[in-house]
C-alpha cells in the first residue's frame, strides 16, 4: 500500500477503505508519513468529503492509535459531556458538581483553551491551589469517593489526533464534518466513559456556523457513539452570543460558582439544566428527561451541588473559600467601563470577537506557548436584547496588560450590534439527536 494511490484516490472522490484509512493513521502517527502528504490528503477528505463509514473507520483508527482509558474500576455508569468549544462556556464547572451530586460519577479528562475559546482546566488552575495533575489511582479513588475528578488530558490519548489537529489547525481544513467528528469522538470513545452527552455549539462562535451544520455533525458523531455501544446524545445549543456573562478564567469560574447558588445568568443556567438533565437520564439516574430536570433543581436549591463544588475543590488542593470570598482569586489591575456609544437593542454580540478580544487581554492563547493571565477577561452587562442608551456601560474590561488595552476596546465595540428594532427572541437549545433521530424545538 502507498499512501500516494491513497491520496489519488481521495483526490478522485472514491471511497477509502478500512486497511487504506488505517494504513494513513498509523504511518502518520508514527512519522513515517510526511507532513505534505498527510495535508493533500486531508486537503483532499475536506474538498471530497468522506461516507458515514469512512469516519467511523478514521475514528476508531485514531481513537486505536493511543492509549484505552479503563475506567472500569469506577462504580456505576460513567457519563462524559463535550463542548465543540465556544466563547464563556464554563459550563463543565457547575455542570460536573450539579451531576455529581444527583449521584453520576463524573471522571473527566478537560484540554486547554486556544484561540477564541477557553478550556477549563485554564479556568480551574485560577482557583488558588488547584491542580489538575493526578495520578490515575488518585483519579479513580476520588471519582469513587466523591464522584468528581477533573484532569489533564494525558498525551497519549489518540495520539494520531494531536497530530492530525497540528496539521490541520494550518492547513485550513478543520472545518469538515468527517474530521471534527473523528476528532472529537476518537478521544471521548478512547476515554473510557459509558454514555456521552455532546453539547454541539452553532453560531457565530463556533466551528458550525449553521444550524443544517451543527444537525450534521451532531449525527455524525450520535452515530458513531451509538455504533461504538456508548449510548450517545448530541444537544444543539447557540453560541451566537456568548454564554452567560463572563469570559475570561477567574471571571468565568466565579460565574460558575453563582450559578450553583442559584444566581447564574439564565441562559448558562438553562444550558446547566439541559445537559445535566440529559446526563442524568443517560445514567438511568432519571427515568426521563423532566426527573433529570426535577432531580437537577433539588441539588441546586438544597445547595448539595455547592457542597460538591467545595468537595471537588478541595480533593484538588484547591481552596474552597473561594466560594465565599471572590477576593481570593486574582484580580487585574485595570477594571474598565466600556460605554455605548448609540442607543438602541443589542441585535447580535458576535461571539467570536469577544473571545479573541479577551485573548488580546490576556484571557486566552494565539499559540500553545503563550502565558495566560488568568485574571484577564470581559463581563458582558449587556446580553442579546436588551436596550441600551448612549454613555450606557456594555462591558467591564479585566486587564493587566496596558499596551492590549485599546485593540480588545476596539475588537469588544465591534462586537456589539445596536439597532433600532428588537430582534426576536433566540432559542438556547435547538434540538437533540438521539440514535432514535433527531428533535428540532
Ligand atoms: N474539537 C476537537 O477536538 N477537534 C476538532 O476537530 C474540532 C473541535
Amino acid at each position: 500500500m502507498r499512501i500516494y494511490d491513497i491520496i489519488r484516490k481521495k483526490r478522485d472522490k472514491e471511497e477509502l477503505t478500512k486497511e487504506e484509512i488505517e494504513f494513513f493513521v498509523e504511518r502518520y502517527s508514527k512519522g513515517e508519513i510526511p507532513d505534505y502528504q498527510a495535508a493533500s490528503l486531508l486537503m483532499a477528505i475536506y474538498l471530497n468529503k468522506m461516507n458515514k463509514q469512512e469516519t467511523a473507520y478514521l475514528t476508531e483508527a485514531m481513537m486505536y492509535s493511543g492509549e484505552i482509558i479503563d475506567l472500569s474500576a469506577i462504580n456505576g455508569v460513567k457519563v462524559d459531556k463535550h463542548s465543540t468549544g465556544g466563547v464563556g462556556d464554563k459550563t463543565t464547572i457547575a455542570l460536573a458538581p450539579l451531576v455529581a451530586a444527583c449521584g453520576v460519577p463524573i471522571a473527566k479528562m478537560s484540554g486547554r483553551g486556544l484561540g477564541h475559546t477557553g478550556g477549563t482546566l485554564d479556568k480551574l488552575e485560577s482557583i488558588p491551589g488547584f491542580s489538575i495533575e493526578m495520578t490515575a489511582e488518585k483519579f479513580i479513588e476520588s471519582v469513587n469517593n466523591i464522584k468528581i475528578a477533573v484532569c489533564g488530558q494525558t498525551a497519549s490519548i489518540a495520539v494520531a489526533d494531536k497530530k492530525m489537529y497540528a496539521l490541520r489547525d494550518v492547513t485550513a481544513t478543520v472545518d469538515n464534518i468527517s474530521l471534527i467528528a473523528a476528532s472529537i469522538m476518537c478521544k471521548k470513545l478512547a476515554s473510557g466513559a459509558d454514555a456521552i452527552v455532546l453539547d454541539v455549539k452553532t453560531g457565530d462562535g463556533a466551528f458550525m456556523k449553521t444550524l443544517d451544520q451543527s444537525f450534521e455533525l451532531a449525527k455524525e458523531m450520535v452515530e458513531i457513539g451509538t455504533a461504538m455501544d456508548r449510548e450517545t446524545i448530541g444537544i444543539i445549543s447557540d453560541m451566537d452570543e456568548p454564554l452567560g456573562c463572563a469570559v475570561g478564567n477567574a471571571l468565568e469560574v466565579i460565574e460558575a460558582i453563582e450559578a450553583l447558588k442559584g444566581n447564574g445568568p439564565i441562559d448558562f443556567m438553562n444550558l446547566c439544566e439541559t445537559l445535566g438533565a440529559y446526563m442524568l437520564v443517560s445514567s438511568k439516574i432519571a427515568t426521563d428527561y423532566e426527573d433529570g430536570v426535577r432531580r437537577i433543581n433539588e441539588v441546586l436549591t438544597s445547595g448539595a451541588a455547592l457542597e460538591k463544588f467545595k468537595e471537588f475543590v478541595v480533593n484538588q488542593g484547591g481552596d474552597p473559600r473561594v466560594v465565599d470570598d471572590y477576593s481570593l482569586f486574582k484580580k487585574a489591575n485595570h477594571i474598565v467601563e466600556i460605554k455605548s456609544d448609540k442607543t438602541g437593542f443589542i441585535d447580535k454580540i458576535e461571539a467570536e470577537s469577544i473571545g479573541v478580544s479577551a485573548m488580546v487581554l490576556g484571557a486566552g492563547r494565539e499559540t500553545k506557548e503563550d502565558e495566560l493571565d488568568l485574571s484577564a477577561g470581559i463581563i458582558l452587562k449587556k446580553k442579546v436584547g436588551d436596550f441600551v442608551k448612549e454613555g450606557d456601560t456594555l462591558a467591564i474590561m479585566h486587564f493587566n496588560r496596558e499596551e492590549k488595552f485599546e485593540d480588545a476596546k476596539r475588537r469588544l465595540k465591534n462586537a456589539y450590534i445596536i439597532t433600532e428594532e428588537k430582534a426576536e427572541p433566540k432559542k438556547l437549545i435547538y434540538g437533540v439527536v438521539t440514535k432514535d433521530g433527531i428533535t428540532k424545538f
